[in-house]
């Protein structure tokens, strides 16, 4: 038979082309590699190493269905522990799209190089078991480590430089760059500049951008009209030219496991920024305070590959009401690292100058003398209860 390996061209996905055939068995492997936005070098490399290992190659562009998802984030103003999530979302689009190409080349099985320890096995196998195909998972099923696969690879003479993989596990999307391994383990230990690629060291210097949202969805920036994947690009470079959006944490993994991350993504911390500055105006607080509710479990289940979960259509369900009014558009201004909301104007504010101001005499009917019988309730219940209050024992 022949297996659909999800394929990168690293280090992971490399030596179970031949463990694929030896230790299950499988005539061919179809080497599939998605593009969510991934340099592209990646891509290159993963067609050379795909053809020095003889197997057949597929890219599939997802981008644009990416980038959708991407926005769907936004409004629901979904990050993980503070991470925006960029792999989490890309994992149930590159399962899909390799199920595709699985399904129409014939193959029975679909394959991953993730290890046992990580969230992307989880990810990936939530969207292929709902499939008839067989689920591989060669290094976590066979117990590889990275040092027997380099020993592997070389006893084979597979096709991995040094340049496929430094010192570092890195995973590239539209949405963010995730560095990890290495010395990044250790909690303790500084990470140095180079770790980072699309964000520079904050300097003094200053940028504002305006961003227009429509229903929630980011659409034009500094008046122009932008598609999804190169708006997200060009906030990603301009951002990221002000050292925006680095995120370095402790994530606990849905194993359990803490892990030390690093994390770039400009784009998605200046739109989550300016979409939350404009959620300030339009929204109610009551709208507020229980969206901060909806929008963690948003996160929680996107963390954990399950887009599709039902209770996700139930969340985009709350959104698309409450996203209806966030149309307008917000300054952000790049500054020392960060992308601060500055300005922000809509159609729908739920705010009213004359009712705000102190100048204003009467608003609606209502003056400012009426203030005076809330005044003399506010704190009535809590005067009774302490004027009623037993003495606290000492002894
Ligand atoms: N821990 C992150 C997540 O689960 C990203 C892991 C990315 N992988 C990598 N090799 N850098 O979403
Ligand atoms: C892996 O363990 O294969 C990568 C990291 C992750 O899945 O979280």
């Amino acid at each position: 038979g022949t297996v659909a390996l999800a394929f990168s061209g690293g280090l992971d996905t490399t030596v179970c082309v031949p463990l694929l055939k030896e230790e299950y068995g499988y005539d061919d492997v179809i080497g599939v590699t998605v593009d969510v936005g991934q340099p592209d070098a990646e891509f290159a490399e993963a067609h050379e190493t795909a053809d020095a290992l003889g197997v057949e190659h597929h890219v599939v562009d997802a981008k644009a269905e990416f980038a959708d998802l991407c926005f769907d984030a936004v409004q629901a103003g979904a990050t993980y522990q503070g991470y925006p999530l960029g792999t989490a979302l890309a994992r149930p689009v590159i399962a899909e799209a390799i199920l595709d190409v699985a399904e129409d080349e014939g193959c029975t099985a679909l394959a991953h190089g993730c290890t046992g320890k990580g969230n992307d096995q989880l990810r990936f196998e939530a969207v292929w078991r709902a499939s008839d195909l067989d689920v591989l998972a060669p290094v976590r099923e066979l117990g590889l480590t990275r040092e027997w696969e380099i020993d592997y690879a070389d006893e084979k003479g597979l096709p991995v430089e040094a340049g496929n993989e430094g010192e570092w596990s890195i995973d590239t999307n539209l949405w963010s760059r995730s560095v990890e391994g290495g010395h990044l383990e250790d909690p303790g230990y500084q990470p140095p500049e180079d770790i980072y690629d699309w964000t520079d060291e904050p300097t003094g210097d200053t940028e504002t951008v305006d961003i227009t949202f429509e229903a929630g969805e980011p659409v034009a920036v500094d008046g122009k009209a932008m598609e999804p994947v190169p708006l997200i690009e060009y906030l990603n470079d301009l951002a990221g030219s002000y050292g925006v959006g680095r995120t370095d944490m402790m994530e606990d993994r849905m194993l359990g496991l803490k892990v030390r991350e690093n994390y770039e993504h400009p784009a998605a911390t200046t739109l989550l920024a300016a979409h939350d500055a404009l959620e300030g105006l339009v929204l109610t607080k009551d709208e507020r305070d229980f969206t901060e509710d909806v929008s963690q479990q948003w996160a929680q289940k996107a963390y954990e590959g399950l887009v599709d979960h039902p209770l996700m259509d139930a969340l985009n369900g709350y959104f698309a009401e409450t996203q209806s009014k966030v149309t307008g558009t917000v300054t952000v201004k790049f500054e020392g690292g960060q992308a601060r909301p500055v300005a922000r104007e809509s159609e729908h504010a739920v705010y009213s100058a004359d009712a705000a101001s102190f100048d204003t005499e009467t608003v609606n009917g209502i003056e400012q003398a009426d203030a005076t019988g809330v005044a003399k309730y506010h704190g009535f219940q809590s005067r009774l209860a302490n004027a009623s209050k037993p003495e606290l024992k000492t002894d």
